[in-house]
């Protein structure tokens, strides 16, 4: 694997999920693969889980780890072509990225959807430019669209939980107070198009994910008739694709309570977190025993060494 930009990126999923779990039994197997390599860990958006999962995964694998918040921390970058720079941009991404280059063998960017232009977001602007900037070996950190370490921690949790061959998984929309990015949610679509699940999207009208993110999937307006039978709830929320970065509602009757897992084959829930409580879901379905949250979040860990192990493997 040459970089971890999406699900095209990788050869086997399940190959990819079986190396993580491996690494998770065994997570010091590797110590020497990273010596005297360098990953740089860049974040233009907070993050908890993947910032430290992705830095433990590096130290696993015996690398060096950088990381830097340029919210905090960098200047503001500009991304525009000919731009006047005479406003608030401080430096331009041509210059930052190829810098940050000359200092790591590997980079890995958090970089989330403006909501200035869906066409540029789509196009996944800033992420590609950063891959054609810096030349090294890429692990997308979650970018405008998808975000694909966690897919693959999700592919992992799944296979550690299931009790039947071909789960039903489904997917729901749940309400929030702030426009969210599709990224996990066309991503989680995205990758369990690729596995042998029975896949169900639930959301309101007018949230319809983007078509080549759906596949497959079949598509309900009714989260109840979704639930029925489910053995995975993924909760999650996401603004709207069509009217883009819109807020269309805030029906609080789609979060997950205790009464609509009950409606599921004694389902999981899942949820890529942090997750606000008693908004997307209830005290109840957190706290019951129903939840794989944490052990979603723990995988992450072996998702991310799974992710270098192969980087390092194919690129040094
Ligand atoms: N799920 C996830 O990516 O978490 P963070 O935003 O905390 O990294």
């Amino acid at each position: 694997m040459k970089h971890f930009r999406n699900v095209d990126d990788v050869d086997n999923i399940q190959d990819l999920a079986a190396l993580g779990r491996a690494l998770k039994a065994d997570p010091y197997a590797y110590r020497e693969l990273g010596k005297n390599k360098t990953l740089g860990m860049v974040f233009m958006n907070a993050s908890l889980r993947t910032r430290l999962s992705t830095q433990k995964a590096a130290i696993n694998l015996g690398m060096d780890v950088f990381v830097m918040n340029m919210q905090g921390d960098g200047y503001t970058l500009e991304t525009g072509d000919g731009v006047i720079m005479n406003g608030n941009t401080q430096e331009h991404i041509k210059e930052a990225a190829a810098v940050i280059a000359e200092y790591c063998d590997v980079i890995a960017l958090r970089s989330f959807p403006r909501f200035e232009s869906r066409e540029d977001d789509y196009n996944e602007k800033i992420m590609n430019q950063f891959v054609e900037l810096t030349g090294v070996p890429f692990i997308n950190m979650e970018s405008a669209t998808v975000h694909p370490l966690q897919s693959l921690a999700d592919v992992i949790t799944i296979n550690e939980l299931k009790k039947v061959e071909r789960p039903k998984v489904v997917l729901t929309w749940a309400p929030h107070p702030r426009a969210l990015p599709q990224a996990v949610s066309n991503s989680f679509a995205e990758w369990m198009n690729r596995i042998d699940v029975d896949l169900v999207i639930a959301h309101p009208q007018g949230y319809n994910l983007a078509s080549k993110f759906v596949g497959d999937a079949s598509v309900t307006n009714n989260q109840n008739e979704a639930l029925d039978g489910a053995d995975f709830v993924y909760a999650k929320n996401w603004s709207s694709y069509e009217n883009y970065g819109q807020i269309l509602s805030q029906d609080d009757s789609w979060m997950i309570t205790e009464g609509k897992m009950a409606l599921t084959n004694q389902g999981r829930f899942m949820h890529c977190l942090p997750m606000r409580r008693n908004v997307i879901a209830t005290d109840g379905v957190m706290d019951n025993g129903a939840s794989a949250v944490v052990q979603q979040a723990g995988n992450r860990l072996w998702s991310a060494q799974a992710v270098l192990k192969s980087i390092l493997e194919s690129n040094f």
